[in-house]
């Protein structure tokens, strides 16, 4: 048996205050989407400082519905990073769009601004940043192309929770936006996301399709008693949030800032730490006007195999992780899109360094510093 103690990668952060929230949703019998979905999104919106939020079923369907409100559709294509999860190119070819892809930025990870304007084309109909990390891109530059070119920013704000630019939260810049509360996700809601818009014209057709594209959810009919009848106005899917995950996430919204302060606490440790070992290239740590949501904590390793370490980090009972293999790198981008390796250079040269290493909430100190030993004693510091 080993005798450490095992660090994880990620765990959410709950306690007996979202089991008794959740415990009162079921025992009120209103399980799908009611009451709490509702209260969940004025708090969301309240908390970013932005008009509209609506629940969903995952950021993957926020990404999906936000392209179909744009109008983003067959033959479009829209401008993305090969950097990211699966699902923000995923959700661009769900409206029959291609997702075209720019390269990184080594030190920050996203996608390289520098890089879009090449790749703008008279098809091309929106922006699609992900702010990989938690490190929001640089939305004062993403919306002036957007302008010029006359695009729809669509931010995939997955990562981005707490993270603001210029004083303002990531969620409230862009035309719409799209966060994940993933079992793993800095909120939780085991599966769930929001969009968030300050488009009055955006909004609503995002509320309506959300729910099979029916003008009242069972909610506002069963709110009216007798009224039974409903409509359906526009396209629809079924993406709803149900009152069980809006009950965590107003749970997991009250303790927003203080495990984000535990994640800024241990990443300032992280940083300080490692900062000795020059074949660690650190994440990029911003001043103002960025505030970084550190969802992951992703060093580069410039001189030692990335295998070996996870190897032997296992080995010392701790789960790392590997954010991102690059999109173009799979064989269904390349047999769709005929992307081919050596396409993106930067964001392949990024992967085989990249390493994220375990950063939660629920971490101690005692963890990090574990951490932090177990890399001294790979690297022989
Ligand atoms: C960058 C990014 N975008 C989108 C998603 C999809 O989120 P969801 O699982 O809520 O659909 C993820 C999930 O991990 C992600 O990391």
């Amino acid at each position: 048996m080993s005798k450490n103690r095992f660090i994880p990668f990620s765990r959410p952060w709950i306690d007996e205050t979202e089991i008794a929230a959740v415990s009162e949703v079921l025992a009120s019998q209103w399980i799908s989407t009611g009451a709490k979905v509702r209260e969940f999104e004025r708090a969301f919106a309240e908390y970013i400082g932005v008009k509209h939020a609506i629940a969903v079923s995952s950021c993957t369907a926020a990404l999906h519905l936000s392209l179909v409100a744009t109008g983003i559709g067959s033959g479009d294509e829209v401008i993305t990073t090969p950097y990211t999860f699966t699902a923000t190119a995923e959700a661009i070819r769900y409206v029959g769009a291609r997702p075209v892809f720019v390269d990184i930025d080594e030190r920050t990870l996203n996608m390289d601004i520098a890089n879009i304007e090449a790749a703008i084309t008279p098809r091309t109909k929106a922006i699609l940043p992900v702010h990989i990390a938690g490190l929001p891109c640089d939305m004062t530059a993403l919306q002036a192309l957007c302008r010029k070119h006359n695009l729809a920013l669509i931010d995939d704000a997955a990562h981005a929770i707490p993270a603001a630019y210029n004083g303002r939260y990531i969620g409230s810049l862009g035309d719409v936006s799209a966060f994940s509360f993933y079992a793993n996700k800095n909120l939780t809601t085991a599966e769930g996301g929001m969009i968030t818009t300050n488009s009055d014209a955006l909004a609503a057709p995002l509320r309506t399709m959300r729910l099979h594209g029916i003008d009242r959810d069972a909610w506002a009919r069963q709110s009216r008693r007798s009224i039974w009848r409903y409509d359906i106005t526009t396209e629809g899917y079924k993406y709803n949030m149900t009152d069980i995950q809006a009950a965590m996430g107003l749970c997991q919204l009250m303790k927003l800032n203080k495990q984000h302060e535990r994640r800024r606490h241990f990443t300032q440790i992280y940083q300080t730490e490692l900062a000795k070992f020059a074949e660690i290239r650190l994440p990029f740590f911003p001043a103002n006007p960025r505030e970084h949501a550190w969802h992951l904590y992703i060093i580069q390793l410039l001189s030692h195999d990335r295998d070996a370490f996870i190897d032997a980090m296992r080995a010392a009972d701790i789960e790392c992780s590997v954010h991102y293999i690059p999109l173009h790198l799979f064989r269904f981008y390349q047999e769709q899109y005929g992307y081919r390796e050596g396409d993106f250079p930067r964001a392949e040269a990024a992967f085989e360094r990249v390493v994220s290493l375990p950063l939660h909430p629920g971490l101690t100190e005692a963890d990090v510093r574990a951490v932090i030993a177990a890399i001294c004693k790979f690297l022989g510091g």
